[in-house]
């Protein structure tokens, strides 16, 4: 079986296209969304993810902020950043792109950013609001890949969902989105034995480690919905995932491309929550 790509891209283009439109219409009520993106030092990596996110909101008429401070900011000083943007009118969504330098507590960061701004859904009080089911900012990543099965009419209740990853940023929210879909959700990680034995089980399998090549055609059930959110660089400098995509596609039934697959819908979900941000705002005022 060769598998149906999942083109993130193409989902993501028709997602914004449909956001322009509500934009549009916030903006004759007077709503104007705002989102401020906050860059600490120079990474490249994170200069290019924040490019892009820039880029995004002006596609779809979001007013963006760019605010740069070099790596040499303190802690106290970038909270004091935040605690302004919390104040600030024009500015519904707030994000300040991750890592940050080891002098400043991501942890004091994330908790700073008011939750009613909180863009990334990486708040606790966000993420706890998810466990219980509750309406909320998800993370932008669950969010896109949640949506990019919607697109593709794959049902999630009562599907077994394995997802290889445990971060904070999406290994672990995935795994509760999953489950607030009513989904069985599988969670491996680093000191899982037997790693295959749990991903040949999946129905819908979600690998977000960070290394190439993890995933082979091998760990994977025939027909299976292969979702790959791995962004590494090989020996010839090219981006690749974390599954082999090449022997991987002729065993699934959907797989995502690395690029074009979860990278796109992560940063039209931002632009989502943006939106969410300033419609809660503005029936917050009444
Ligand atoms: N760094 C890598 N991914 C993300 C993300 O989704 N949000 C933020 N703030 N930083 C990141």
């Amino acid at each position: 079986m060769t598998a149906q790509l999942i083109s993130g891209k193409a989902v993501a283009k028709t997602k914004k296209e449909e956001m322009k439109a509500v934009v549009e219409n916030l903006k004759e009520q007077g709503i104007h969304p705002g989102l401020a993106v906050i860059l600490v030092g120079e990474n490249p990596a994170s200069m290019s993810y924040v490019k892009g996110k820039i880029k995004d909101c002006g596609e779809v008429g979001i007013h963006s902020e760019l605010i740069r401070f070099p790596d040499t900011i303190s802690e106290s000083e970038l909270l004091q950043a935040i605690r302004k943007l919390n104040e600030a009118n024009a500015i519904h969504g707030i994000l300040v792109q991750l890592p940050l330098p080891d002098h400043i507590s991501d942890r004091k960061v994330i908790e700073t950013i008011a939750p009613e701004k909180d863009v990334d859904g990486f708040h606790p009080i966000s993420l706890g609001k998810m466990m219980t089911n509750q309406e909320t900012f998800v993370p932008c990543t669950p969010a896109g890949i949640v949506e990019m099965l919607k697109a593709i009419g794959c049902p999630v209740a009562g599907k077994h969902v394995v997802i290889v990853g445990r971060s904070n940023i999406v290994g672990k929210p995935a795994g509760q989105l999953f489950l607030n879909l009513d989904a069985t959700v599988t969670t491996c990680h680093s000191k899982t034995k037997n790693l295959s034995q749990y991903t040949k089980q999946a129905d819908i399998l979600v690998v977000a480690v960070g290394r190439a090549g993890l995933i082979g055609a091998e760990d994977v059930k025939e027909g299976a919905v292969v979702i790959d959110v791995g962004m590494n660089r090989n020996d010839q400098g090219k981006l690749v995932g974390d599954v082999k995509f090449d022997e991987v596609k002729e065993k699934a039934g959907f797989i995502t491309p690395v690029p074009g697959g979860v990278g796109p819908m992560t940063r039209t979900m931002l632009l989502e929550n943006t939106i969410k941000a300033a419609k809660w705002l503005k029936q917050n005022e009444r």
